[in-house]
């Protein structure tokens, strides 16, 4: 193949390159007859198929035709189960064959800094080897039956705020062994066709224009062989971002800086075998998947699975008296509008059309149901008075409860860690009068849950996909038995999180916590926490014994102590040496999932290397000192002689020795060795980079624009301006604060309108109508 691509290469004019270097539309690459370059489809997403019905619009994204709707990875991750995300990928893959795709949009392998973010949901963990592992796994399935994955969002997109232009403001340590270690794990052990790059910029650079992520850190080191494309609009500067090894801008039409590249070219400022390379990795890419078997027919019935991958996945967080699974012919009720209309996926580019609901009730249609609440979340004294009259009645109320879509999704972040106040004083007002009460959380991220010593019972399902009914019923009656570990911390408050005083409360992201994300701070500060990172119960019980550190491997047993079958999640952690340089108390390095039958034993073993040792301090060093494995609650140590980090030099009297208060941003300047300067956006000095919600304040044109762009939206919203319609708020959020390139590119507007329409925000009008009526 490589001959042919070279071939067509020296074949094809710098024009061809170029545009071959952009996709044809919103979800394909270009097709060029003359050189038998054949196209190939993409579409989202990381939880089943989002193939777009009304392909030719972009903003349609909740008419897709229908796919398996497989559980969100915020319940997927609590599996802690790689052969359960390698089945996800698969059936993905799977399903895309039948539909064509080529190349499926996931995983997204970002890490959750911060409970509030809007997109959490769509990503595994707060831990970087959790989230590598599952995301690697998920990979390699899809790959392995012939569809290619693409790894999103490279990198530190972790506010949904101004996600399309805020700055990533990060050292060189949090970004190494927090941020890029998913990536990095995920890229070299699943080998993913493809990495998207992310809209924001890193300390300064535009991800799509970061060459020393895209080619120093991604190719260079990782041995990344596939392609670099764009999301969706977040194509930064093309000349740059050719020589940063970013492949294909995505979505196509708008023909963004083509001309730019090919006067770059003529000046000698950009080098054709810059394009060469990535003319290369797209031929290599759309030759192979073009060329895989499409599997006919209609898609692969995958509900079962769906319904095995949720209950594998859910999380049981309390469970007095042993009050689950529910004894035989007790009598039980199910409360709650979710139990009815279940919250089972997300909202934004991964929602999917799902092939078939199970709702709680479906699945448990002999159980008596009350409403209890609305859809959006509130309630009244009608609701409420029947609830607790029918609770009154039985022996166990089961009440369903969580965030309901307008909550969180792409495109916004969440405004507290609250749950609605109706699902509250539903779930309160049911404790009252019923003392077996059990509580079911759907959910893709944690809420505050000061219910939790009124209630018997709760179990996290969190977006447990179209089949989420069933798994409940599963769990409830013992059929399965709660396996999930939590992926993620649960705080008791939202003001417990270190970044809760300044996360999201700026267009730009300073990662002033640094490494200290999730468990990593709250065992560092000493907080306690409603549920810690991998946490869980099960209807058996598990013990651990023999944990020995021999020839480069920790093994310990672990035996099934408990009545029943069921699966335990060994984790091994790492505890660090606390002199010196600053370290987390303990980071997971290794965890395997393991089914044992009551009474059963078996040994685990954990092959360690170098890098499980070692810190980022400019390059990886491993400090001497004494170590400690852990697992299980026990725990091993042994002393490491190796080489001592110097401690720097702004860490003495700094927050990274007290942990209390917040972290400061004169610490994050001196690790990043930079001044941190926010964006201005005034009227001057606007560019392409701003928003018309930037600029409208100060410009009639882009005043009028913002109006023009909402009413877009909401006609595409069917003329509802509806506050509980995530869709709407994502599209109207991503419309006025994208980007105008971004702009561009997504919507087909014309380089003269977009340039023009800047010179008129700064206060050119004339020059900018010239520049239109030029272009
Ligand atoms: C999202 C990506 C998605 C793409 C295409 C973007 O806005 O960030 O995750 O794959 O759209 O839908």
């Amino acid at each position: 193949m490589r001959a042919d691509i070279d071939k067509i290469i020296s074949e094809m004019t710098i024009e061809e390159k170029i545009s071959l270097c952009s996709g044809a539309d919103s979800w394909t690459t270009k097709s060029m007859v003359s050189h038998a370059i054949p196209s190939i489809l993409m579409t989202d997403g990381p939880h089943g198929l989002r193939k777009q019905t009304n392909m030719s619009d972009i903003a349609d994204i909740n008419s897709s035709r229908p796919a398996t709707c497989f559980p969100a990875a915020c319940s997927t991750a609590c599996s802690w189960d790689e052969s359960i995300l390698y089945r996800i990928g698969a059936a993905i893959g799977e399903e895309a064959s039948c539909e064509n795709v080529s190349l499926v949009l996931g995983p997204g392998l970002n890490i959750k800094r911060n409970p509030l973010c809007g997109r959490n949901f769509e990503y595994f963990s707060e831990d970087p080897i959790l989230a590598g592992k599952m995301g690697a796994a998920y990979v390699q399935g899809m790959e392995g039956v012939g569809v290619g994955a693409c790894v999103k969002h490279f990198a530190c997109n972790n506010q949904e705020r101004a996600r399309m232009s805020s700055n990533s403001v990060i050292s060189d340590r949090a970004l190494r062994e927090i941020y890029l270690r998913p990536f990095e794990i995920a890229v070299t052990a699943g080998k993913p066709s493809a990495v998207m790059c992310s809209y924001n910029k890193i300390n300064g650079v535009y991800s799509s224009d970061n060459e020393n992520l895209l080619t120093g850190i991604l190719r260079d080191e990782w041995g990344f062989g596939g392609v670099v494309i764009t999301d969706w609009g977040a194509m930064s500067n093309r000349i740059k971002a050719f020589k940063a090894g970013c492949d294909l801008n995505m979505p196509g039409g708008s023909n963004y800086m083509e001309k730019a590249c090919l006067r770059a070219i003529r000046k000698g400022t950009l080098s054709e075998t810059d394009i060469d390379r990535s003319v290369k990795r797209i031929l290599k890419l759309v030759l192979k998947y073009n060329d895989i078997p499409v599997m006919p027919g209609p898609l692969p019935d995958h509900n079962d699975f769906a319904a095995h991958a949720a209950a594998e996945s859910a999380v049981l967080l309390k469970n007095e008296d042993s009050i689950l699974p529910l004894k035989k012919g007790c009598k039980t009720v199910l409360i709650g509008a979710m139990a009815k209309n279940m919250r089972y996926q997300g909202s934004g580019s991964s929602h999917i059309t799902p092939s078939k609901i199970t709702n709680p009730t479906d699945a448990m249609p002999d159980l008596p149901w009350v409403q209890g609440c609305l859809d959006n979340g509130d309630t009244n004294e009608m609701l409420i008075e029947e609830a607790r009259e029918a609770a009154l009645n039985a022996d166990v109320a089961i009440v369903f409860a969580g965030l309901p879509d307008a909550y969180e999704s792409e495109g916004f972040d969440r405004s507290s860690m609250r749950m609605p106040s109706g699902h509250v004083r539903m779930i309160s007002e049911i404790a009252d009068v019923n003392p077996n009460t059990v509580v079911i959380l759907m959910c893709g991220s944690p809420v505050e849950c000061h219910f939790a010593d009124s209630v018997k019972a709760i179990l996290y399902m969190g977006l447990p996909g179209q089949a989420g009914g069933e798994a409940v019923r599963k769990l409830l009656f013992g059929d399965t038995n709660p396996s999930g570990r939590l992926a993620e911390t649960w705080p008791i408050h939202y003001e417990d999180c270190v970044s809760a005083p300044y996360y999201s409360k700026t267009d730009d992201a300073l990662y002033l916590e640094d490494i200290y994300v999730g468990y990593r701070y709250y065992d560092k500060a000493g907080i306690p926490v409603r549920w810690p990172f991998g946490y869980g119960l099960s209807y058996t019980t598990f013990e651990y014994s023999d944990l020995v550190y021999k020839d480069q491997s920790v093994s310990v047993t672990v035996t099934n102590t408990g009545n029943d079958g069921g699966s335990e999640v060994v984790q091994l952690y790492i505890a660090l040496p606390q002199e010196g340089i600053h370290k987390p108390v303990k980071e997971l390095k290794s965890f395997k999932k393991v089914y044992l039958e009551k009474g059963e034993s078996c040994r685990i073993t954990f092959p360690l290397n170098a890098g499980d040792f070692a810190i980022w301090n400019n390059g990886w060093h491993i400090q001497s000192g004494t170590y400690r494995f852990l697992i299980g609650g026990l725990s091993e140590s042994v002393d490491i002689t190796y080489e001592d980090i110097e401690t720097p030099l702004w860490q003495s009297g700094s927050w990274f020795e007290s942990f209390s208060g917040e972290p400061d941003l004169k610490t994050l300047e001196f690790q990043t060795g930079m001044l941190y300067k926010p964006a201005e956006a005034k009227k001057g000095s606007f560019t392409v980079n701003n928003s018309i919600a930037e600029m409208k304040d100060s410009s009639f044109i882009m005043k009028q624009m913002y109006k023009a762009v909402s009413s877009y939206v909401l006609k595409h919203s069917n003329g509802k301006a509806d506050p509980d319609d995530p869709a709407y708020k994502m599209m109207l959020n991503m419309a006025v604060s994208s980007p105008l390139r971004a702009m561009q590119i997504n919507a087909g507007l014309k380089d003269s309108l977009i340039r023009g329409l800047v010179l008129m925000a700064n206060g050119h009008f004339f020059k900018g109508l010239a520049r239109m009526l030029r272009g």
